[in-house]
Formats: C-alpha cells, structure tokens, sequence
C-alpha cells in the first residue's frame, strides 16, 4: 500500500500543499500520495485518527488545527513546545506520533535565499499571534536580534517572555520603532484585508529588507508600502510556504527536496489564477 499524506484543515481547498508535496515526490522519486482532507471543525482528532489507521504516515496541519495538533502529540520539537502549535504530524514507527512546527524554519530558509547572512542582524518582527510565535525561536537561532512590535503590546511581551532564554529578544512600543531594521517581518494578518500595520516610515532605510509572510497574486498592501518608502527588497510569503513543506518532507522521508523550481512553478501558477 502506498504511504499516505495529507494536510488538515478547514476550509482547505485553497491549500497549495498537495501541489507543492507533488513535485516534492516527483523530484526526489519518492512513491507516495498527498491529499487535502476537510476534517469538521469539532472533530478533527477522529478524523486523524482514521486517517493514521488508513496507512497514514505523516500530515501537515493548518487553520484550525494546529493548537489541537499540538495536543494529540506524544513528542515534540523544540520549535513546536515553544510555538505552542504544531504543522507536522508524522506517525513513528512505535505508533507514537511526533509534532514538529516548521513554519518558522521554512521563513528563515527562505530569508537566507535572500540574504547571505543573517548573524547579528536586526529584526522587526510584526505581529505577536501564531504565525509569529511560531517563527521566533529560528530567527534566534540564525543569530538574529530579534524586536517584536504588536498593536497589542502585552501580547509581545509575552513572546518576549517566553523566548528569553534562547537569545535577543525584545518588545518594542510604537515610540520605541527607533530604526532602520535591517529586516521587517510582516506576520500579521493586516495584509489580508489590505491594511499596514501602523509603524512610522522611519523603521525602512535603503538596505532594509521587508519580508510579508502572506503571498498574493499581486504586491501585497504591506510590500507595496514598504517599496515605496524605499526599502531594498520586499519578499511574500510563497518562499515559506515551499520552505515548511520542505522540511516536513525531510522529516517525513528523510530526502531534502529542491526548493527553488517549486517556487518558480508556484509563482507561475499563482499568476496564471
Ligand atoms: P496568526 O495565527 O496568523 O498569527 P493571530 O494569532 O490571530 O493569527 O494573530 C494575528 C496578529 O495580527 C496579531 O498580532 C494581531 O494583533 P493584535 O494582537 O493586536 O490583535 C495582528 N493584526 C491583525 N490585524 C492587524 C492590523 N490591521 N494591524 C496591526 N496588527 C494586526
């Protein structure tokens, strides 16, 4: 029987995981199937639980799921105990199930395909929800300065909290943004309805980098504002997305897929929609 993968999620028909892991297994020569499975929002644990009795091997899982994920696991990564989620689910050889969380791994992947050095580095992470706690401790770990800025400072503090023992993190107020920041990370979801966060100009100087964790046809809100204040590049998302399913890849089948035709592939359908 053919080893099974799937991402979780509701709704899910949007998701590029199936594309993506496709071209995964057709360039490494791994024999495997990858579907998107719409589990009902109450009840997603017995939805798993089928799927890991139907020759399920591993899975990724997004919006609902990934705090309930988190929970159903009998070990976890680093990066998924301190994310407090988990995006991949693989089932081990013991019938234990494993949860990694390698949505902050794949940004920093993808922001050194951007960038030849990260080390020392200083960056403006915005937002302080899942996304950006799922990416705080690899950008520590890549040796990056790390400031959290969020409309809702307590929250940032929080983050601050947690990931203080693994490196330079701090949260900045509004009156505090004393810039520029060598990198911007956009991980609020303010893009989604075309909205900036609101943080003075003055963070962007000409060798900054902005990098949107949302990717989109056209230039998302916060990349077009951070270009016209002349920032140096302005990256989307579409990088990490590539950059999680090929960690969860490696995890799951122990090859390391080629990321940058993927992307390309991706780019070229995302502009043909
Ligand atoms: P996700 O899992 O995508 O991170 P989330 O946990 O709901 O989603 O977090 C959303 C983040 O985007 C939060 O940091 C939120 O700020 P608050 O904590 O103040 O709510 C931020 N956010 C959403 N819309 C925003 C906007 N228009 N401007 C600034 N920040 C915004």
């Amino acid at each position: 029987m053919t080893d099974r993968y799937a991402v979780f999620g509701n709704p899910i028909s949007h998701s590029k995981s199936p594309l993506i892991h496709g071209i995964f297994a057709n360039e490494t020569q791994q024999v495997l199937e990858y579907e998107a499975i719409l589990a009902p929002k109450d009840d997603f644990e017995s939805c798993l639980k089928l799927f890991w009795f139907e020759n399920g091997k591993g899975a990724n899982v997004t919006v609902p799921f990934k705090e309930q994920a988190f929970n159903l696991c009998d070990e976890l990564s680093e990066e998924a105990k301190l994310a407090g989620s988990v995006n991949t689910l693989t089932l081990l050889t013991n019938g234990k199930v494993r949860g990694d969380n390698t949505d902050g791994l794949g940004l920093v992947a993808d922001l050194i395909r951007n960038i030849s050095s990260l080390e020392g580095k200083r960056v403006l992470l915005l937002g302080a929800g899942g996304a950006a706690r799922g990416s705080v401790l690899p950008l520590l770990k890549a040796g990056l300065k790390v400031c959290i800025h969020n409309r809702t400072q307590e929250k940032a503090e929080k983050l601050v909290e947690i990931f203080t023992p693994f490196g330079d993190v701090k949260a900045l107020s509004i009156a505090e943004l004393i810039g520029p920041f060598d990198i911007i990370i956009n991980s609020t979801s303010s893009s989604l309805s075309g909205d900036i966060p609101a943080i003075p100009s003055c963070v962007i100087g000409a060798d900054t980098l902005c990098y949107d964790m949302m990717y989109s046809k056209e230039l998302t809100s916060f990349n077009s504002w951070a270009l016209d204040l002349g920032a140096i590049k302005a990256i989307d998302g579409l990088g990490m997305l590539v950059g999680q399913a090929a960690k969860s890849f490696e995890l799951w089948r122990g090859v390391t897929p080629e990321v940058d035709t993927t992307i390309k592939l991706l780019r070229e359908k995302i502009e043909s929609e």
